[in-house]
């Protein structure tokens, strides 16, 4: 049954001029970076408080304890490596890639920074928590705990977006503007359960764009052109883009 999906897919591919990829933590969950909501008992919002954590409010309620759990999840990342998906991915330049992932994982497989649209922004920066802009790349494997921003005293924060914040306009109008012209859409490791991002998904499928995705689990049904691949994203992503 997979084989024969997984050749439809890839007809379904070959036969696409534009094609975007729209990724979520299954991308890098292979890479040792836990998802959100996987069901492998490692999923990050099973074992911590998204509230507390990752919005506005948690952060001001006690932003010491914010910085040292990013800096944590940073020093994951800086001891991981991208995985086989992260590199099939990479060796095929004219895919868009759309990810919900902070991580730079794609990038560091070789992907070029500029083409990737990171809707959720991206952890390995901080930025200022009041309204002054400054930005600063920060050092995965030794991040610097809470600090003031040097340009007007603030906090900083990471540079990602928190619950009930909305993505950068620039960055998800792109991303819209990208799937409203697509022939097919590939969705790796996402549980398209968080929106506005999810909705891209729809927005593809209703502009007409054949849709794709790879999961470890059965998803939602994306609508009538939709291929479903069930595996590992390491495992079916190379299969899957062989040849194209
Ligand atoms: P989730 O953790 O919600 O979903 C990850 C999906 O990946 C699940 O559906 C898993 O079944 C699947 N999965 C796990 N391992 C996989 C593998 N090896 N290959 C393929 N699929 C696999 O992550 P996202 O959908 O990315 O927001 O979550 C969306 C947003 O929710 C995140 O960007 C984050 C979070 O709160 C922010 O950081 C703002």
């Amino acid at each position: 049954m997979t084989d024969r999906r997984l050749s439809a897919a890839r007809n379904a591919l070959s036969t696409s001029r534009r094609i975007a990829v729209f990724s979520g933590a299954g991308l890098s969950a292979e890479s040792g970076i836990a998802t959100f909501r996987g069901n492998d008992g490692d999923a990050l919002w099973s074992r911590f408080n998204p509230m507390e954590l990752a919005s506005a409010a948690g952060f001001e309620e006690n932003p010491a304890r914010v910085i040292d759990w990013y800096n944590w999840r940073r020093s994951k990342l800086a001891n991981a490596q991208p995985n086989a998906a992260h590199v099939a991915l990479a060796k095929r330049p004219r895919l868009v890639q759309i990810t919900q992932n902070v991580d730079d994982l794609l990038e560091r497989a070789g992907v070029a920074a500029s083409a990737v649209l990171h809707l959720h922004g991206t952890i390995g920066k901080d930025r200022c928590n009041g309204s002054c802009g400054h930005e600063e790349t920060v050092d995965l494997a030794s991040a610097p705990p809470l600090r003031p921003c040097p340009r007007c005293g603030a906090y900083l924060r990471p540079a990602v977006v928190w619950f009930g914040e909305g993505l950068r306009q620039d960055v998800w109008n792109e991303a819209q503007r990208l799937c409203s012209q697509l022939d097919c859409l590939l969705v790796v490791g996402t549980s398209a359960t968080v929106y506005p991002a999810a909705g891209l998904i729809e927005q593809a499928e209703a502009a007409g764009s054949k849709i794709i995705s790879i999961n470890t689990e059965p998803s939602a049904s994306f609508g009538a052109e939709h291929l479903e691949l069930v595996g590992p994203a390491s495992v079916l992503l190379p299969q899957l883009l062989e040849g194209l």
